[in-house]
């Protein structure tokens, strides 16, 4: 059996000795002290090699496509928030991991032509881009690219700031797991899913008729949250920064959820075990990989058109089925993010002066409606609320609507903005009244949620039932 030494194995140095690396030590930390700061600026951490190509996604992905039996039982603890993921899975919600791919036998080579696309399509950290040629409907991908301020010039600045400011929360990929992250609540944004939660568009029908455009931000949904930051989280403001920068910062934080995206529902077709699919794939086992394919592509063609000609595509095609699945998917959130603007929702104009108290009808009124619509989460006006699953297959609390602290902004249109659309992420709905809603019933909902924590503001009776006796 092998001792274990009591003693470090390297050998005491005499007193003289000490005295010499004492010595040795304080001369280079003067030097360094003198060497770092000069050398600093151009080269320090927003530096980055060519060879440093962005993660693969190796971390499970989380599909809730209903809300989870039961609520969760705590936050995660500090560090740990994989512990969710465990949560989740012992009610039976599927956790799909990547790493299983390997086990497959074409697990690796669907993998590969993953990794390939997403390094041709997106590039890497030094020399980030969103398409390149040769890639099916260059084009039309090229010109989305500029609309949206994707072009490389941009996204190189938008990198170098990002890896000063945000990858400690948000990591190189933009996975959300960065050096700081796992001691934050709520946790830093995982950007690969493409999801947003506080933007001021909704789900709206194509002019064509065909499925409704995912509601995306517009450019000015993520310049408010980089402006303002997430008040009530440790997301910053960089108010400060030139605009040239948080511009390129916005334009990044795209580039980051675009890639992330176009990955997330490639290794979701690879993994996914519906019923449909593993019958699809029982008829002939030897060609699951090509089935599986084929799904993806459908998905990606069927969203214009449900009547799209999925086999004569599939026959037509050159190469492999599963990169122009990919470029069919790239296509269409770019044109998704591109119509934003036009998906705006639009506030009928506040109804009642600003400049006057809100008159008690309308507080009663909005009352009413979050009785009837919001206390099921919502309870005690958020007081005691209860926790709930998000589409991360994280944790968080319905808010405390009698504190006055708004993630998403405090303005009244910002709050007009979560009720229309609601949270999705977070499994919040759109609350049950009209855009531009000639009932106002909107603007009750948002007057009485501005009153709501300043028990004064509230006519007596409702006052009584919020707050009790209790005066600000
Ligand atoms: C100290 C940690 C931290 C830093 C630094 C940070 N963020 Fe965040 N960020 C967060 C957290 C936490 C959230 C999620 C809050 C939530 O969902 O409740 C978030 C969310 C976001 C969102 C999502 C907003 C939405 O509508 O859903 C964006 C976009 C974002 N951050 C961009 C950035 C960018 C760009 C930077 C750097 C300029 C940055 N963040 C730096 C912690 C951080
Ligand atoms: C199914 C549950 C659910 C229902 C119903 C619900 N909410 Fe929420 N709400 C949430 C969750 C969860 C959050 C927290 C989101 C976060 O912190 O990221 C939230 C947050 C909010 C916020 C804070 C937004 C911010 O910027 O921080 C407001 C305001 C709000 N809800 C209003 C309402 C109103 C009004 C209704 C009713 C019309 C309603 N909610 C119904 C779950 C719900």
């Amino acid at each position: 059996m092998q001792q274990i030494p009591t003693q470090p194995s390297t050998p005491r140095p005499s007193p003289i000795g000490r005295w010499l690396s004492v010595l040795v030590a304080l001369t280079l930390w003067t030097t360094a002290g003198l060497v770092i700061p000069l050398a600093l600026p151009g080269c320090g951490v927003t530096e980055i090699p060519d060879s440093v190509f962005y993660p693969l996604r190796s971390n499970p992905l989380v599909y809730l496509d209903k809300a989870p039996a039961s609520a969760p039982p705590a936050f995660p603890p500090p560090g740990k928030p994989e512990v969710s993921l465990k949560w989740l899975e012992d009610q039976g919600v599927p956790i799909l991991n990547p790493d299983s791919l390997e086990k497959a036998p074409w697990g690796t080579e669907w993998r590969e032509e993953v990794n390939t696309f997403l390094l041709s399509q997106f590039g890497t950290p030094a020399k980030p881009r969103v398409g390149t040629e040769g890639v099916d409907g260059f084009a039309t991908i090229a010109k989305l690219s500029e609309t949206l301020q994707l072009t490389p010039a941009v996204l190189e600045r938008g990198s170098k700031q990002y890896r000063r400011l945000c990858l400690h929360c948000h990591g190189l990929g933009g996975e959300g797991a960065g050096a700081t992250s796992g001691w934050l609540n709520p946790l830093p944004r995982d950007f690969r899913q493409g999801e947003f939660k506080f933007i001021s568009t909704a789900e709206h029908k194509l002019e064509s008729g065909f499925q409704p455009l995912k509601a995306r931000p517009r450019r000015e949904d993520i310049l408010r949250t980089l402006h303002l930051g997430l008040e009530g989280t440790s997301m910053p403001s960089f108010g400060l920064l030139a605009r040239e920068d948080v511009e390129a910062l916005a334009s990044y934080t795209l580039h980051l959820s675009i890639r992330g995206e176009v990955e997330y529902w490639a290794l979701f077709y690879a993994l996914r075990q519906d019923p449909e699919t593993l019958k699809a794939v029982e008829k002939d086992p030897a060609k699951e990989s090509r089935t599986r394919a084929i799904r993806f592509l459908s998905g990606a063609l069927e969203w214009e058109d449900p009547e799209a000609d999925v086999e004569d595509f599939v026959s037509k095609a050159k190469g492999s089925l599963l990169p122009a699945g990919m470029a069919k998917l790239l296509d269409r959130i770019l044109r998704e993010y591109a119509a934003a603007d036009k998906n705006s929702i639009l506030p009928m104009v506040d109804p009642y002066p600003s400049d006057q108290p809100t008159p008690a009808q309308s507080l009663a009124n909005g009352l009413k409606i979050f009785q009837a619509q919001c206390v099921n989460c919502h309870a005690g006006y958020g007081r005691q609320s209860a926790l709930r699953f998000d589409n991360w297959g994280g944790v968080v609390r319905p808010a405390n609507l009698t504190v006055p602290v708004y993630k998403g902004g405090r303005r009244p249109v910002d709050l007009y903005y979560r009720i229309i659309r609601g949270i999705p992420p977070c499994g919040m709905p759109k609350a049950n009244v009209q855009e531009g809603d000639p009932a106002r019933q909107a603007w009750d909902l948002v007057r009485f949620l501005i009153a709501l924590p300043y028990p004064d503001s509230l006519p007596s009776d409702i006052r009584q039932q919020i707050h009790g006796g209790a005066k600000q």
